[in-house]
């Protein structure tokens, strides 16, 4: 069972890289396929930690070939710079293999992102002001700049010149900023070209004839399945699929070959940016878990909102990526409380509803049923087998498992590589 997928499935930052890391040791191919540095992985090996933004958690693991797919949206200064980084705490980074078709983000997308949230006011999505968004946008419009045009000077600057032809409208007459010089953009660019030629690759044809050798190849997905695109909480999402699907459209890997797609799902729910939160708290509970759990981004250093676990976004995330099982991070936060509310159900408008609305309206004024289940207040970090953790713990994560609609295979009880808990070996 070669191909596995690991993805967050709530609204991103579920302790995915602990999850990836834990697995790179026995995998031949750590690949990401959507997103960019708008992702933050924070991973700890030993009494280092690393916080990666872009690059695969795969990376750290000797042994294992880490990838970027065509899907993702590569800005080179911060690829090169995470690189240096990392080969500057002994790192080896040589293996990295990148999509020649994964789109660049390039200096105009970063402004654009910027002005066009600025603009928005009070309407604003709260990216993370990468340039994430404007980057898709010209995928789609067909006027993206991929890592294989950084190898044709001509073809560069005519696509750029294509690109800044609107663009300059747009920034001058709409948000009154100053035009971008096409040729300071080819320039900036090129001098990235020769660093990132070495890792350039076929990518779909190497993970494909590494399948077909029976390699165990791990997709890893960016951001949540409550911020897909396609599935999420639009328009509070990002503009890729961090979803199953997206592991495909991102790599050109067929969807027979993915064997198992574990999701990853935090004890309680954060977010961050706009947009809706059932059971986000706006009291000392939140702020507890904000504090204990450490919710501040690793991109952008801003608080993440905090709420109780919602089962009903959990059995939604099971239904749209075909979850085979579950990781549960972050258990151990949750020591020392009472009781903890688990949200079972909505109530919108007077009526109890069991599953996620499709209506964005209705999903605004979902209201959280919760059950209560009692805490525990012993330190669960140490535990090492299921049995290890209290039992009011176990009960949790087995009322969990059962709303969730899928297994739980793993339960993570610190931050550190070897404090979780394995109950279904994931390979
Ligand atoms: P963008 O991806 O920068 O366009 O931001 C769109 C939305 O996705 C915003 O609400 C961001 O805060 C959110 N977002 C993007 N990346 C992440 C992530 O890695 N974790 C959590 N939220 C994210």
């Amino acid at each position: 069972m070669p191909a596995l997928v690991l993805l967050g499935a709530q609204w991103g930052d579920e302790g995915k890289g602990k999850a990836t890391d834990l697995l790179g040791g026995s995998v031949d191919y750590v690949v990401r396929y959507q997103g960019g540095n708008n992702a933050g992985h924070t991973v700890v090996v030993g009494d280092q930690k690393y916080a990666l933004h872009l690059l695969p958690s795969g990376i750290l693991s000797p042994g294992c070939i880490p990838v970027i797919g065509n899907g993702v949206v590569i800005d080179p200064s911060v690829l090169l710079s995470e690189l240096s980084g990392l080969n500057e705490r002994g790192v080896d980074t040589s293996k990295l293999l990148i999509s020649g078709n994964a789109h660049i983000i390039t200096p105009y997308n970063v402004t654009l992102d910027k002005v066009t949230e600025r603009f928005l006011g009070k309407r604003k999505i709260g990216t993370t002001g990468r340039g994430i968004g404007p980057t898709y946008a010209d995928k789609i419009n067909r006027v993206g700049i991929r890592v294989q045009d950084l190898y044709d000077e001509s073809i560069l600057t005519q696509k750029v010149e294509a690109a800044l032809d609107v663009k300059n409208q747009i920034l001058t007459k709409l948000y009154n900023r100053r035009a971008i010089a096409v040729n300071q953009v080819v320039e900036e660019l090129l001098g990235y070209a020769e660093q990132i030629k070495p890792y350039v690759a076929d990518t779909v044809l190497i993970l494909n004839q590494a399948l077909d050798e029976d390699k165990v190849v791990l997709f890893e997905g960016g951001q949540g399945t409550l911020l897909d695109i396609d599935h999420g909480t639009y328009p509070f999402v990002t503009s890729s699929n961090p979803t199953a699907g997206g592991a495909c459209t991102g790599t050109g890997v067929g969807p027979t070959r993915i064997s198992r797609v574990i999701g990853i799902l935090k004890a309680y729910t954060t977010r961050v940016g706009a947009g809706p939160f059932p059971t986000e708290l706006f009291d000392e509970d939140g702020e507890a878990l904000r504090r204990i759990g450490g919710e501040r981004g690793v991109t952008t250093g801003r608080d993440r909102r905090c709420g109780w676990f919602d089962a009903v976004i959990a059995r939604y995330a099971t239904r749209v990526n075909g979850l085979t099982d579950f990781f549960l991070t972050k258990l151990d936060v949750l020591s020392g409380w009472e009781r903890i509310p688990v949200c079972v159900a909505y109530e919108i408008d007077g009526w109890r509803v069991e599953e996620l609305p499709y209506s964005q309206s209705d999903f605004h004024h979902a209201k959280p049923v919760y059950e209560y289940l009692p805490g525990w207040q012993e330190d669960i970090t140490k535990a090492k087998t299921f049995s290890d953790l209290p039992k009011n713990a176990q009960n949790y994560v087995k009322a969990l498992e059962e709303m969730s609609g899928a297994p739980i295979s793993a339960i993570g009880v610190g931050p550190g590589r070897d404090e979780t808990i394995q109950i279904n070996p994931f390979l």
